[in-house]
């Protein structure tokens, strides 16, 4: 069983407070409501259990931190979700989710209700109410040469050092690299000696699409500490997960740095995998999806990520791959594997513009070709690095005329793509066009009418780039049928 908080973490909080100076009464008063608060929402066994509710400050609120947010306040800690972002901001506290996940809304709205959850632009206030900080900022790819921009992790740290107050763990969820935790240590000691911090590693690994089931039910927790005044914190924070006995790996703080990486890196290398193999399947007649099968099954393997397609694309896997090819360039460690990994799928997505090309007929020019899902996966509205962009670029560059229909995705597509006429649904997207492209595997797109697709199209011409369908049922519309890594 976790430790329960200590009466020393009410005397630090009193002592904070008296350290301040001023309204000491006022805030003895305050904290003792918040301890009634939690003493009268929980369902305990003893007073102490009453203290597993914490106050946590997430700053970032995008697709991780307002996830996490909501997660962690639908646990019953008290949350407040920050971000410089006015309009998501304003957005949030008008009840509407600036980003597209399935349960997201629905999340927000009750945990905003039972007074759990609040959303604000100014960070001073909740991160020093806070026991706990999470950094949940972007760690885009660095402009130039590929390694992560840290710029916004190191910017929430200086911000947090002028504001912390009392013993704070402050916990960065945001993919950083080996030794960014260190830096993050420096910059709040270097800001303000006085701090008293404990910063700790704890990788986040939602996909998105399902990010809240991840979240609830996460295969494990990783936490790196230095630290061990935050083990019993982080153990609090995940007290309901620790019940449902999700695993909670405990490591050094550069040891959970690195273990995000290794895992997008490992994964990024299967989905890689399984492409060559598709592309080889396509040359012997061989069929990619029977040798995903064939070789899942054996568990030393494992049957996911097995899904050959265009390329992976998305927030993580190639901003990480390239991250994780700079550090260990940076350490005189190259890690060759994940180069190649990255170059095979740089150039794998404009090859599947290619293959529509190829598909037409050998020319693009002045024909018009469909696209079916633009976001990276489906189930998201993000657009980041989808291989929908190379793709329709590519397209574009040999002169054909695109129309495209996403289920999410279009609001973010205007912002990458111009020239595109964007659909209302999949069959507007067909109005003659030369060729149907599915990109992304909507669940909309999997019972589509081939009839009705027929009569609309220029020519039957269908290229299914997620291998959605069985290719007999397309050809007996008289569509021809383009898939990956299989005949016909
Ligand atoms: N998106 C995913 O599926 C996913 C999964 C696992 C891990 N991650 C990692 O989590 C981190 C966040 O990713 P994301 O997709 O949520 O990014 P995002 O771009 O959706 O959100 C980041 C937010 O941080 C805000 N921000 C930046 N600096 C700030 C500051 N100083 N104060 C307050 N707000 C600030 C931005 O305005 C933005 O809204 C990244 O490191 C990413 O690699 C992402």
């Amino acid at each position: 069983m976790p430790r329960p908080p200590s009466h020393c973490r009410i005397r630090t909080a009193i002592g904070r407070r008296c350290r301040k100076g001023g309204a000491i009464v006022q805030n003895f008063l305050d904290l003792s409501r918040r301890l009634a608060q939690k003493l009268a929402k929980l369902n305990v066994e003893t007073p102490w259990g009453s203290f597993t509710t914490m106050h946590i400050a997430m700053i970032g609120s995008g697709y991780v931190g307002l996830v996490s947010g909501a997660c962690l306040a639908d646990f019953g800690h008290t949350v407040t979700c920050i971000d410089k972002d006015a309009a998501k901001i304003e957005a949030l506290n008008n009840g509407r989710i600036p980003i597209f996940e399935p349960g997201l809304e629905t999340l927000v709205s009750t945990n905003v209700k039972a007074g759990r959850l609040t959303f604000t632009t100014e960070l001073a206030e909740p991160v020093a109410k806070a026991d706990v900080v999470f950094i949940a900022v972007g760690t885009p790819s660095r402009r130039g040469d590929g390694h992560a921009d840290l710029s916004y992790v190191h910017g929430a740290a200086r911000e947090i050092a002028n504001a912390v107050n009392g013993f704070t763990v402050v916990v960065t969820k945001s993919t950083v690299p080996v030794g960014t935790g260190d830096e993050v240590e420096r910059i709040i000691r270097e800001t303000n000696p006085a701090a008293d911090v404990a910063v700790v590693s704890n990788p986040e690994f939602l996909r998105e699409g399902a990010a809240i089931n991840d979240f609830k039910r996460p295969d494990r927790i990783v936490v790196g500490i230095e630290d061990e005044r935050a083990r019993p914190v982080m153990n609090e924070v995940y007290r309901p997960l620790y019940l449902n006995q999700a695993p909670m790996l405990f490591t050094e703080r550069r040891t959970s740095e690195l273990i995000k990486y290794a895992a997008n890196g490992f994964l990024a290398m299967k989905i890689t995998f399984i492409n060559e193999i598709a592309d080889l399947c396509e040359k012997v007649g061989a069929n990619v999806q029977d040798v995903a099968r064939g070789i899942g099954l054996d568990n030393r393997i494992g049957g996911k990520f097995l899904h050959a397609g265009p390329g992976y694309g998305g927030s993580c896997f190639p901003k990480d791959t390239l991250a994780l090819v700079k550090t260990a360039q940076d350490y005189d460690s190259p890690m060759q594997l994940i180069e190649t990994t990255v170059r095979i799928n740089d150039t794998r997505k404009r090859a599947m513009a290619r293959k529509v090309v190829r598909a037409v007929g050998g020319d693009v020019r002045g024909k018009t070709i469909a696209i079916l899902g633009l976001t990276f996966k489906p189930n998201t509205d993000d657009m980041r690095e989808a291989p929908s962009i190379s793709i329709i670029r590519a397209l574009q560059d040999g002169g054909a005329k695109i129309r495209a229909f996403d289920p999410e995705g279009v609001e973010q597509a205007r912002t990458e793509l111009t020239d595109v006429a964007y659909c209302a649904d999949a069959y507007d997207a067909a109005k003659n066009a030369d060729a149907l492209v599915i990109v992304t595997e909507w669940d909309a797109f999997r019972a589509l009418d081939f009839e009705r697709l027929k009569a609309t199209m220029a020519a039957p011409v269908f290229v299914d780039l997620r291998n959605i369908y069985r290719p007999e049922e397309v050809t007996r519309y008289g569509f021809s049928y383009d898939s990956i890594g299989r005949r016909g």
